[in-house]
């Protein structure tokens, strides 16, 4: 519409101009002649009863008199006629102007003066008249009286404002054509146009090849339609050409790179590439109040860490919440933006939750349900059946802005996490071709504990809509193996590991994620800088340095680590003075009461056991509460002598492997909860029950101990462990899983 009455506006405004002056032009002519014709008029009628006025008024005969201007009473006009005696006193008058006389007259004396006709414009009650007065003179040229026309003129108005509503309704119809023709011209030279071109996009970007009809377009647009044409096709011969060379390098190389697993997505997906949902963004745009700055954060999160290297290399989209304060300012019509921010490799399309969206699903139902429920750390989870309608209702949300980017075929979608339970079924209600996974990031419990869910039918329900599920470990896969056998209607195949219902069958696999990789060497000869830096700041020179690196969490055993640290001090005096524990917590979900008690709770902890030893300077545990980005994170592993991982629970836990990537010169301890999934992988960490203080205590003091050729040969197995199995040979296992099973 805007569009519209841009280009129709100033047309309507020059037309709608040009009438309105002609028609005020036009009355005014009419106006003048008008009065011209009454004019003659009058004079004329006044002439013609002069000769008969002559002679009533030279026999001074009254009844004479009105009879004559009697006879004006029944003109259809509305006039009459008035006579006057050689003094100017009134004889007779038309009876509908009988108040004629009250008027004052002082042109009367004028006309006798002067022996010439006058006329006169003026109101008469209601009316606006005209009246010519005439001087009535016998033939020896004596004044006998006078004669007077008077006529009502509003006849002349009635006449104007016809043709002032005659000009509107030719205006208005103007306008109306006008407008019809705007619209249409629009529609032919620009709108339709456009559609065929935006339609033929949308084709090419799902890969409807069937649907994209040579453009046709000509002029301007034609050019643009046939280089955008031409641009298109050389995009799919490129596509083609990578993804076959891909395939064949693809049988040469062994090592899982970032560049072996690009080849792979071309090689399998060709042109569809693949659409990852997760509740958690890779990149939060948030404003900081103080300084008025807004600054692009990498959230705190293990999922984040492994999928964006995947999302890096493969391209595709990240379907997320946005839940950045300033995340709005970033994205397009679209609500999608180009991420990393600094050298755009993916989409991450955001998608929007009310603050009660995000208190139900996320808080409440997510956070406070599923989340204890999955983790035994002995914290019960909450179940409210608001939180789980609102919970199935953003589950809808995110299918339906899912949908709207798969592309027509080879559709692949993969779903990360708890947060999603519902979403296979919903996208496969849609679209049943689309090949969908979901990856588990955390434990699946047993199935008494899965059991007290009193959803458990429709979350189950909704997963087994997916092709694929994909767990840590293989412990946490038979848990819902035997989960889905003993709670639903459906046949467990424990050989092909997979679960059928009717014709539905779901593929249940361990798939152990990871990081990108190790960190490179430092500069040879380099001092490592950074690592100096925290060691002066921290008054750490000459220690022996423990690091922890975790969101507050109850599921991280940060409450047992401090006490374990306690212990270890207090059971090994030699070490006090001579060892810290450094923590970097970066606070998580803090309007969950359980979580901001938490908080609380680890920072009386740590105030009060760095009150038990503090001596001088030194302090035995130093707490660092906030966010700290993934490069400021690595120099405090690289300063650790040890790292601590003492999760009560744990899916997989990327800090170990993170802390062993960090590790270049085979230096550092491990001590690795058992109790975590990367316990199962790091086995030359040292592992510890962190329920158990004394044992863990012990831990600390074997780490402190370990002979230097034994820390070397531990942390080269460990290494070699992580750079082998990279979340690029995870994400690559679960390509070449998905692409089997697509539908052709
Ligand atoms: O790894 C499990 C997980 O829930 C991820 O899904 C999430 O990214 C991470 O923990 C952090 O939690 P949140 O996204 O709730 O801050």
């Amino acid at each position: 519409m805007k569009r519209i009455l841009t280009f129709a506006l100033p047309l309507i405004m020059i037309t709608s101009l040009v009438i309105i002056i002609f028609a005020v032009v036009q009355v005014r002519l009419e106006e003048e002649k008008l009065m011209d014709d009454l004019k003659r008029k009058a004079a004329t009628v006044a002439e013609v009863v002069e000769l008969s006025a002559g002679y009533v008024l030279s026999n001074n005969d009254i009844p004479g008199a009105e009879r004559l201007v009697r006879k004006f009473q029944n003109k259809k006009n509305i006039q009459g006629a008035a006579l006057y005696d050689k003094d100017g006193n009134l004889i007779a008058i038309t009876e509908r102007f009988k108040d004629w006389k009250d008027e004052e007259k002082t042109y009367y004396q004028d006309v006798l003066k002067t022996r010439s006709a006058r006329d006169k414009l003026s109101k008469f009650k209601k009316l606006y008249v005209y009246s010519h007065i005439l001087p009535v003179i016998d033939d020896r040229g004596k004044i006998l009286g006078m004669v007077e026309m008077i006529y009502d003129t509003s006849y002349v108005f009635a006449r104007s404002m016809d043709f002032w509503r005659n000009i509107i309704i030719t205006l208005a119809s103007l306008l109306v054509s006008l407008l019809l023709i705007a619209v249409f011209i629009l529609r032919r030279m620009f709108t339709a146009p456009v559609q065929r071109l935006t339609d033929w996009f949308k084709h090419f970007q799902k890969g409807e090849t069937s649907k994209m009809h040579g453009l046709k377009e000509k002029g301007e647009l034609g050019a643009l339609a046939s280089e955008v044409e031409d641009v298109a096709l050389k995009l799919r011969v490129a596509r083609k050409t990578m993804s076959e060379d891909a395939s064949a390098r693809l049988e040469k190389e062994d090592i899982w790179t970032e560049e072996k697993l690009k080849d792979l997505v071309r090689a399998k997906l060709g042109d569809s590439s693949m659409v990852i949902v997760s509740n958690r963004e890779p990149f939060m745009h948030v404003l900081d109040e103080k300084t008025g700055q807004v600054k692009c954060v990498r959230p705190a999160s293990g999922l984040v860490a492994a999928i964006d290297p995947i999302m890096r290399a493969c391209g595709g989209t990240w379907v997320a919440h946005g839940s950045g304060n300033a995340d709005r300012q970033f994205v397009n019509s679209k609500d999608k933006l180009g991420v990393p921010p600094e050298d755009n490799r993916y989409i991450l399309k955001r998608v929007w939750l009310t603050p009660e969206e995000e208190n139900g699903f996320y808080l409440g139902f997510a956070n406070e349900g599923l989340w204890p429920l999955c983790h035994i750390t002995f914290t019960r989870p909450i179940f409210r059946e608001a939180d789980w309608q609102m919970y199935k209702a953003v589950n809808q949300k995110f299918a339906d802005s899912i949908i709207e980017e798969l592309p027509a075929r080879n559709a692949f979608v993969f779903i990360q996490d708890y947060h999603f339970t519902l979403l296979g079924k919903m996208i496969k209600e849609k679209r049943p071709d689309a090949t969908v996974a979901l990856f588990w990031h955390i434990p699946w419990p047993n199935t008494e504990v899965f059991s007290t869910c009193p959803y458990q039918a429709e979350i189950l329900d909704g997963m087994l809509g997916c092709d694929l599920i994909g767990f840590h470990v293989q412990y946490h896969c038979n848990n819902f193996l035997e989960t889905a056998n003993r709670l639903l209607e459906c046949r467990v195949d424990n050989e092909k590991n997979s679960i059928v219902r009717s014709t539905k069958e779901t593929l249940v696999r361990p798939f152990p994620i990871s990081i990108a990789g190790l960190a490179g060497e430092p500069a040879p000869g380099r001092a490592d800088a950074q690592v100096e830096k925290i060691k002066r700041e921290f008054g750490l020179e000459n220690m022996i340095v423990a690091v922890g690196v975790d969101r507050i969490d109850y599921t991280k055993g940060l409450v047992e680590r401090i006490l374990a640290v306690d212990r270890f001090l207090e059971k090994y005096p030699e070490y006090q003075k001579k060892f810290v524990f450094l923590q970097l917590a970066a606070p998580s979900r803090t309007r969950i009461k359980r979580y901001s008690e938490l908080l609380d709770e680890v920072e009386q902890l740590v105030e009060k056991k760095n009150k038990k030893y503090s001596d001088g300077a030194w302090q035995p545990i130093i707490y660092l509460k906030r966010y700290f980005t993934p490069e400021e994170i690595r120099p405090f592993y690289r300063a650790g002598d040890i790292c601590v991982v003492s999760s009560l629970h744990d899916g997989m836990n990327l800090v170990a492997k993170e802390y062993v990537a960090a590790k270049s010169d085979n230096s550092g301890v491990l001590v690795l909860s058992k109790f975590t999934g990367a316990a199962r992988e790091l086995t030359d960490a040292v592992q510890i029950n962190p329920y158990s203080i004394e044992e863990f205590a012990d831990a600390i003091k074997f780490a402190c101990a370990m002979p230097p050729e034994e820390i070397t040969k531990r942390m080269e197995n460990l290494r070699r462990q992580v750079s082998e199995n990279n979340v690029y040979r995870w994400a690559a296992k679960i390509i070449n899983n998905l692409t089997s099973l697509q539908k052709t």
